[in-house]
């Protein structure tokens, strides 16, 4: 099976599904940002864990995409929190619109999100519904962390691998646990998928803070640099504060205490911090570990290794991404 097929079917129920039609500002901008396209790294995750254990994956397909609607909420409401302008090479939907547009559609989005994850087996459900508000609980809890951090200095790598745990990796984690329940597999095997899925969520946030300072902004979709112009205490600032000495020290906290800056500038002089100081190999070598012991989680999981191997090779090209 390639993923393609798994693409084509999520596509096709994408273009099925009512989000709602009246007020159109309220749904209007749910259409927009589903339809900016992604990844749709999520909802394969799902898809791919239920080929693991059985033929019929297509009752997974509208689960599914709840998951990734309530992705692409955790999206329209962050690009609001991060000041963002740009989501997937198109403006944000509070730039688009504005702030209270995209307070109150990403509201829906979560609601829109339940009504898509109803479509579960009932023997399934209310398990795969607990699941799911605990993890969206925690991402909430990440991204409260994420905002905290900002105005503080001394954020250590342990504090910040716990917050992008609950930002980002639980819900890849929850992606193939999910996946996993639907198939029927037991628990053990659903508990590999999901350490799995937060090992591969660690290594893919460590890569989006990377693209956030060395993307290609032609292929990115977002505006490069955009952590270091918010002060975000990404692995890249973490490691720079306690590697820097002296007056390359000096430098970089002068640059994040400035409250009157180009943000041209800033970038720029961040970005030459971290070259001196060989951040960008530090964090490639540290993707890399999260993504192997990801990949070692995998390998406990009790399944046909074809199958197997469709998911890791689609979580091998997330190393390399570009967007
Ligand atoms: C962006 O997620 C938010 C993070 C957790 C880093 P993706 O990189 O999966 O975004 P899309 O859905 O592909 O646009
Ligand atoms: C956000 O992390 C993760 C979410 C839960 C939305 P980021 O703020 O780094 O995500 P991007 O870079 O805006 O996609
Ligand atoms: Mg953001
Ligand atoms: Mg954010
Ligand atoms: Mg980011």
């Amino acid at each position: 099976m390639s993923p393609a097929v798994f693409i084509d079917a999520l596509q096709n129920e994408l273009q099925h599904t009512q989000y709602g039609q009246h007020p159109p500002e309220l749904y209007d901008p749910i259409r927009y940002i589903m339809n900016l396209g992604g990844k749709r790294m999520r909802p394969l995750l799902t898809l791919m864990a239920t080929y693991l254990f059985t033929d019929d994956w297509r009752k997974a397909v509208r689960p599914a995409l709840g998951v990734e609607v309530f992705h692409n909420f955790t999206l329209m409401h962050d690009d609001i929190m991060d000041q963002a302008p740009l989501r997937r090479g198109q403006l944000t939907v509070h730039e688009k619109w504005n702030g209270n547009i995209a307070i109150l559609s990403g509201d829906v989005m979560l609601v829109n999100a339940y009504q898509l994850l109803l479509n579960i087996e009932s023997d399934k459900l209310a398990p795969a519904l607990a699941r799911f508000s605990r993890t969206a609980a925690e991402v909430c809890e990440g991204q409260q962390m994420d905002m905290n951090f900002e105005t503080r200095w001394d954020v250590t790598e342990a504090e910040y691998i716990d917050m992008i745990r609950l930002k980002t990796s639980v819900l890849l984690g929850y992606a193939l646990e999910l996946g996993g329940l639907i198939a029927g597999a037991d628990e053990e095997t659903t508990r590999h998928l999901y350490e799995g899925g937060m090992n591969i969520g660690v290594g893919f946030q460590l890569k989006d803070d990377l693209l956030d300072v060395y993307g290609d902004p032609t292929k990115f979709g977002k505006q490069v640099g955009g952590d270091i112009i918010a002060n975000k205490k990404t692995f890249l600032l973490i490691e720079a504060l306690q590697q820097a000495k002296g007056s390359v020290k000096d430098e970089l906290t002068d640059w994040l205490t400035r409250t009157d800056f180009d943000k041209g500038e800033k970038v720029q002089a961040v970005t030459s911090i971290y070259d001196q100081l060989g951040i960008r190999q530090l964090t490639e070598a540290r993707i890399n570990d999260y993504f192997t012991r990801g990949f070692a989680n995998f390998d406990q999981v009790k399944a046909d290794s074809d199958r197997k191997n469709v998911l890791i090779q689609f979580a091998r090209q997330l190393v390399e991404r570009e967007s």
